[in-house]
């Protein structure tokens, strides 16, 4: 395990400030990177009060007890600003150390902790919605960075499976024997949105018809019972979502397995008992016929406390008891340290209800962290919230055609020579990364627009860009194939352009940890970005291949070690990255 340059700089700053003035041994450094040196630290300027002496006076004294052969320059800057520069040979043998290491030198986190976490999550004989595609894209790439770390990991796919909306649909397939809807007896429409369509003529019926609804709910009880009919064809539905939820992960080649299913209906036979120990508890109360819980923080429009409904009137158990019994769960039988819910930000009070409810009962240990990871809408070119239906069906599978058909154009058009069945990989590869980019790029809490001709597009901070780029390093690298790995010499010289590359590559654990903390996959996605372009800057400053030695070595494993950092990257994306392009 390396430590970054960054990690060590700080280190040995905050071993000036101790010699400096042994009061402020512990003092954060503060050394942040620079765009005046490579670094730079604003320590003295905070310190100076405590130290009773100038900024600018405490910042030469810090400077001159730095003692590193790291540093090739320490100087003070501005009312008491030091910036750091790292010495050649130090930046070369980084380059090295990484280089020579399979994991890049990314540490592991020292103590594994168990990370459950909850994406995807659709919802049974409905069709996928992109709210679903974007829980689904930034859980995935959560999941294989906190993988990536060292910490366990475990998914799990919170299927809407249960509820009283499949007694209405089985009642009415009951009472619809001519209602296709299986897998073979259907011509072009696929079984899901063939369910999803009977869901809503089930749906308008139930609200139309009283004696439906009668059936409807006995249906419930029957499905909720165990009746073994009902079960039947309630389990045929959820296969025959479950496989077209399948193909879309296999497209979008998403970790998530069947063993990760855990859907409501996991949860049915511990609904009664959550109950009645948060009733024990005293934590939840009768209300109207109902038993809820009263939040003792948030208050409703009429100032009254909002209320996590445990059971309702009729006795039926809905989605609040469903997650307080999944939390206890977790917590308990999955022994949780962290648990994630990757769900849309319209749920944000729910998930704080659950959290406090949860809380009050004494299920969540103090040092178990629960965190909704929350996005924002997709909004569609009209700037409203995109539908999967506006006005024409729009499925999931056909926004990710309609991406690749696009990649396919601008794949023809940047390289010719690919011969088609190579060409169409290379789409299928590059508009599913486009899509999965766009998602994780912006910031996750803010809307953005469905635009497939910019994500597709292989200009600007796009999945396209990054793949290109590691192709055209990949090319770069076939034209020195055959020959032994380079050899990095510390002594060569150092160009601004390959310092600036170098300093980039180095700060990938940085990142990696960054995203763990405050679980924003864009963080990763700009990285990769900066450390894309650096290279673009780096390769027109500086030829490789025509080089002289030593600096042929040392830029060609610039360039290795650039090519494996995109390609980690973009893996922990969950992007694939072509060798040719
Ligand atoms: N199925 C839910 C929906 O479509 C999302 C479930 C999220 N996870 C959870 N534990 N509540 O809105």
């Amino acid at each position: 395990m390396t430590n970054s340059l960054l990690a060590e700089v700080a280190a040995a700053v905050a071993d000036g400030i101790a010699v400096a003035d042994p009061a402020l041994t512990g003092a954060d450094p503060l050394v942040r990177p620079s765009e005046r040196a490579d670094f730079q630290s604003g320590a003295a300027l905070a310190l100076a009060r405590r130290a009773g002496r100038a900024p600018a006076e405490l910042a030469g004294r810090v400077a001159e007890a730095v003692r590193t052969d790291l540093l090739a320059g320490v100087r003070v800057s501005g009312p008491g600003f030091l910036e750091l520069t790292v010495a050649a040979p130090a930046v070369w043998r980084r380059v090295a150390a990484r280089l020579a290491h399979d994991d890049l030198g990314v540490p592991r986190a020292e103590t594994g902790r168990r990370v459950v976490i909850d994406y995807s999550a659709p919802n049974i004989a409905k069709e996928l919605h992109v709210g679903h595609l974007r829980s689904t894209i930034i859980g995935d790439c959560l999941a294989r960075v906190l993988g990536r770390l060292g910490h366990d990991v475990v998914r799990q796919n919170h299927l809407g499976d249960w509820g009283t909306q499949f007694g209405m649909l089985i009642q009415y397939l009951d009472e619809h024997p001519e209602a296709a809807w299986r897998h073979g007896d259907l011509s072009g429409e696929s079984s899901v949105s063939a369910l999803d369509r009977l869901y809503r003529e089930a749906r308008a019926r139930f609200d139309a018809d009283a004696e439906f609804a009668g059936r409807s709910r006995s249906r419930v009880v029957a499905l909720q019972s165990g009746d073994p009919a009902t079960i039947a064809v309630w389990r045929e539905i959820v296969a025959e979502s479950e496989a077209a939820f399948r193909q879309l992960y296999d497209r979008l080649d998403v970790l998530l397995t069947p063993a990760d299913s855990a859907g409501e209906s996991f949860y049915n036979d511990r609904l009664a008992g959550v109950v009645d120990e948060l009733t024990r508890a005293g934590v939840a109360v009768q209300s109207d016929g109902a038993v809820v819980v009263l939040s003792a923080t948030e208050t409703g429009p009429d100032g009254a406390p909002v209320p996590l409904i445990l059971r309702k009137r009729d006795g039926g158990y809905g989605y609040d008891t469903t997650d307080l019994a999944t939390l206890r769960y977790r917590v308990a039988e999955l022994r949780a340290g962290r648990i994630l819910y990757v769900v849309d930000a319209r749920q944000a009070l729910h998930f704080r209800l659950v959290v406090e409810a949860a809380t009050r009962a004494g299920w969540l240990p103090g040092d178990v962290e629960v965190a909704h990871v929350s996005f924002g809408t997709v909004l569609g070119p009209d700037g409203r919230p995109f539908r999967t239906r506006a006005g024409d069906t729009v499925t999931l599978g056909s926004l990710l055609d309609a991406a690749v058909e696009r990649a396919r154009a601008v794949v023809a058009a940047k390289n010719p020579s690919l011969d088609a069945a190579a060409a169409d990989h290379v789409a299928e590869l590059t508009g599913i990364g486009a899509v999965k980019y766009a998602e994780l790029s912006t910031s996750r809490t803010k809307d953005y627009t469905f635009d497939v001709g910019r994500m597709v597009s292989f200009t600007g901070n796009t999945g396209g860009y990054l793949q290109y780029a590691h192709a055209r390093i990949a090319a770069i690298l076939r034209r020195a194939e055959g020959e032994p790995g380079p050899v990095v010499d510390p002594a060569a010289d150092l160009h601004p352009a390959e310092r600036a590359l170098a300093l980039a590559l180095d700060a990938f654990g940085d990142t990696l940890a960054d995203v763990a903390a405050t679980l924003e996959p864009h963080r990763l996605c700009t990285y990769l970005y900066d450390t894309a372009r650096a290279f673009t800057d780096f390769y027109e400053a500086c030829p490789v291949l025509t080089a002289p030695e030593p600096r042929r070595g040392n830029r060609l494993a610039l360039c290795r070690l650039t090519k494996a950092t995109l390609r980690e990257g973009l893996a922990l994306l969950g992007i694939a990255a072509p060798e040719r392009m």
